[in-house]
């Protein structure tokens, strides 16, 4: 079979890491005979500096004509100063939203080998755990009515959530489906002791809980669920949120598996296109240097094997390999905390990760 994929490097580290992942799917494609074309289109900062514009028309379209799309990361401090609307982080809102991506699937899954790496309490995570945040992603906060007024004080800021029932819907059901698929518990994670929105989450999810009674599920204020996740983490397993609450939770619960270089991310809509990119940033601090952590984006591309081509076999032979060169003991400087062991540069663990493809 032939795939296109878009792939949009970005700013920053997302050059090198997405590198890595198209050396991971081409090693994949020649091993199970698939053919990989890769597309690039520019976003974010480098758009900028190339186009004037952060998210130009030719992406956009580049990526609508596409089997599916790999995003590195955008953003860095050259391009802080521009006003909102400029942002390269302007261009990662509206890639989402103009290909309709609204389910942000986020798994946080501890590997066996990386207890060691996690901030929390050896007791805490010696079971290990496998969380997936379902994210809303074209909706809440990060897309509502914003701007500056006069009000009470002079000069301020606003920011608007809304939510729709529709929009409630929609997310909630896949993360219905995903609870389905696995150990059919769900949390639902809201503000509804505050929020309006978050009170019509909660009726929306009640209300469709009625439709899957094989899930049970459970709604958590925000607050307590940061809490809850770093206190036994392994009393979740899907959480569905809302934009903002998915964004900040998920960071959190990456750094419990270790590190954020770790995890990957899905994003979903109604086709089976997608858009696959790592959860964090684009890491101006450590960018040029070939000491990334690709794992992230590794993980991303198995994710869009598994979501965007059905490649079960594939997906699951990336994931192993990834385990495997963990268990052997390899780290990027991210995972290495405070032991003396030599860090592996991004390049040297994507050629690790190559080799136990080869040798599964
Ligand atoms: C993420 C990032 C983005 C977000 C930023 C860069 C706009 O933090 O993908 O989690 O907030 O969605
Ligand atoms: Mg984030």
């Amino acid at each position: 079979m032939e795939f296109q994929i878009a792939l949009l490097r970005g700013d920053g580290i997302g050059p090198e890491i997405t590198d890595s992942a198209v050396k991971v799917l081409e090693s994949v494609g020649a091993q199970y005979g698939h053919c990989f074309r890769f597309h690039p289109y520019l976003i974010g900062g480098c758009a900028i500096d190339e186009t004037g514009i952060p998210l130009p028309d030719e992406t956009v379209n580049g990526c609508l004509a596409s089997d599916s799309v790999l995003l590195g990361a955008v953003g860095g401090p050259k391009w802080d100063d521009l006003p909102g609307e400029q942002r390269p982080e302007k261009a990662l809102l509206g890639i989402r939203s103009a290909l309709g991506l609204y389910t942000n699937l986020r798994p946080a899954k501890l590997f066996p080998a990386l207890k060691g790496a996690s901030p929390l309490r050896a007791d805490l995570v010696e079971q290990g755990f496998d969380i997936m945040i379902v994210r809303e992603l074209t909706g809440g906060i990060y897309f509502g009515d914003r701007g500056m007024r006069t009000g009470k004080f002079g000069e301020e800021a606003f920011d608007t959530e809304a939510y729709s029932v529709f929009e409630i819907e929609r997310i909630g059901r896949a993360a219905f489906e995903a609870a389905m698929k696995r150990s059919r518990r769900l949390v639902s994670v809201d503000k509804a002791n505050v929020l309006e929105t978050s009170r019509l989450w909660r009726k929306t999810i009640h209300r469709l809980a009625a439709e899957y009674p094989k899930v049970i599920c459970s709604d958590m204020f925000v607050d307590n669920a940061a809490m809850q996740l770093v206190r036994n983490p392994r009393q979740f397993d899907v959480i569905v949120t809302s934009n903002m609450f998915g964004d900040i939770l998920s960071d959190e619960a990456s750094q419990i598996t270790g590190s954020i270089g770790m995890l990957a991310s899905a994003s979903l809509g109604d086709t089976t296109r997608g858009m696959y990119e790592p959860i964090h940033g684009s890491a101006p601090d450590i960018a040029g240097q070939d000491i990334a952590n690709p794992i992230a984006t590794i993980l991303s591309v198995a994710m869009m094997l598994r979501y965007a081509f059905g490649l079960t076999k594939e997906a699951d032979r990336v994931e192993q390999a990834v385990d495997t060169v963990l268990a052997n003991g390899c780290r990027t400087a991210d995972l290495i905390g405070s032991t003396d062991a030599k860090p592996l540069r991004c390049s040297e663990m994507t050629a690790e990760i190559l080799a136990a493809l080869q040798s599964l």
